[in-house]
């Protein structure tokens, strides 16, 4: 028989790899790739079925371990970071909380920068300590801070970069080293930027995870999550946890996002032009009174944002006078942009992150995160952008 499997040549260029990386053809040598929509496998023998167990002779055991449909995702994802090897989750927080889980022991020790989304705080700050792991917050700009939170015993270092919501940029290069002179390992969540902008394991980054319900899926349809690491974190902590727990990605969802990566660059071109001019509209309204966004000139760590993004992303942050209120009137005037505590959907969407993502934060994480009473955050859509700024003034005039 023919065999279809595709050659897939690491040095591709990003957008071939978006559409073709993974991609392994059945005999039945479809253009689309196959979901595989199975729970089990059968085998032709005992034999087989007992060498499969003992993964003498490699294959597809069981849906929890592994499926052909989550596998071409899983190496799409890899070819597109740069990374050793990957692992599909069910979310993105089943990926977050299974690296910290596998990666920790009691009296290890965690350091996070303090910008972040509510629910990697929480698994943090109060699933951790549960089991004796400490975390230290640091402000993620702040080198020596981070130099200072080492101690002997602490073995995984975390970042949101751009951060949810603030889009705060950490320095991945320079907290990568870090790390690696105490002996850690450096997890960065670049569900922000998605690989499209930025590939953190180029800057040293030892661990990636990733929310591909955002960006990577980009049409509000399906939750799923990806680790990607080195070949060691996944053969010394990573791959028993994962088969053992089961945070499993279904391989439909999977499908969705192997899918969804054959226009990710295009889309995400799109989403930076969109913000872009977003931010640059709100900067000029008298009653924005901060607008955060890593590609606009006026954020703290511009440089640094173009120094390791290939483009700002499509979520602004922006600042209302007159806090809750204020924000809240906006919100309920604006008629194209829903409200929604999603984002990095084609449609855009705006959050109040006092009230709802960060509602669970204690006031000071919340402050510590920069979530005032009066942000809100606009995932910015693939609209025409004159229709967004027009709903977004005339919503601006009743705040
Ligand atoms: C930065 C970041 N990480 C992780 C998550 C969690 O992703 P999921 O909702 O797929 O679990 C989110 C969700 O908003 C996020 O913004």
């Amino acid at each position: 028989m023919q065999n279809y499997k595709h050659d897939v040549s690491p040095d591709w260029g990003l957008a071939t790899q978006m559409v073709h990386g993974g991609l392994t053809r059945s005999q039945h040598a479809e253009t689309a790739e196959a979901i595989y929509m199975t729970s089990g496998y059968v085998y032709a023998s005992a034999e087989e079925a007992q060498a499969a167990v003992d993964n003498s002779k490699p294959r597809f055991v069981y849906g929890r371990f592994g499926n052909p449909t989550v596998a071409m995702f899983e190496e799409r994802m890899a070819l597109l970071e740069g990374a050793p090897v990957a692992r599909a989750t069910a979310t993105g927080m089943a990926a977050v909380t299974a690296v910290l889980l596998a990666g920790l022991k009691t009296g290890d020790h965690v350091v996070s920068a303090s910008a972040l989304f509510g629910s990697c705080r929480y698994v943090l700050e109060n699933v951790l300590p549960r089991f004796g792991i400490a975390c230290s917050f640091v402000e993620g700009s702040d080198l020596t801070a981070w130099q200072d939170a080492m101690r002997p015993e602490t073995r995984l270092l975390f970042v949101e970069t751009p951060s949810n919501p603030t889009l705060a940029i950490v320095d991945i290069a320079a907290v990568a080293k870090i790390a690696e002179s105490r002996g850690a390992r450096l997890i960065v969540d670049n569900a922000f930027a998605s690989p499209a902008l930025q590939r953190p394991m180029e800057f040293g980054a030892h661990i990636v995870v990733h929310s591909s319900t955002k960006f990577i899926d980009g049409q509000g349809r399906a939750l799923g999550g990806m680790i990607l690491c080195r070949q060691d974190f996944l053969d010394e902590n990573l791959n028993l946890f994962l088969r053992n727990t089961g945070p499993t990605l279904s391989p439909f969802n999977a499908w969705l996002h192997l899918k969804s990566l054959e226009t990710l660059e295009l889309r995400m071109k799109q989403h930076c032009e969109n913000a872009g001019r977003v931010a640059e509209f709100l900067g000029k309204q008298k009653n924005v009174t901060r607008v955060l966004y890593p590609f606009h000139p006026d954020h703290p760590q511009h440089n640094l944002a173009k120094a390791q993004m290939d483009g700002g992303g499509g979520v602004v942050a922006f600042e209302v006078a007159g806090g809750k209120a204020s924000a809240f009137k906006l919100s309920n005037a604006l008629q194209l942009i829903d409200i929604s505590n999603n984002l990095g959907d084609a449609k855009s969407l705006l959050t109040h992150p006092e009230t709802t993502t960060h509602k669970k934060m204690t006031p000071q994480a919340r402050a510590a995160a920069g979530v005032t009473s009066g942000l809100l955050r606009l995932s910015v859509g693939l609209e025409d952008t004159d229709d967004l700024c027009e709903d977004l003034e005339q919503a601006l005039k009743v705040a």
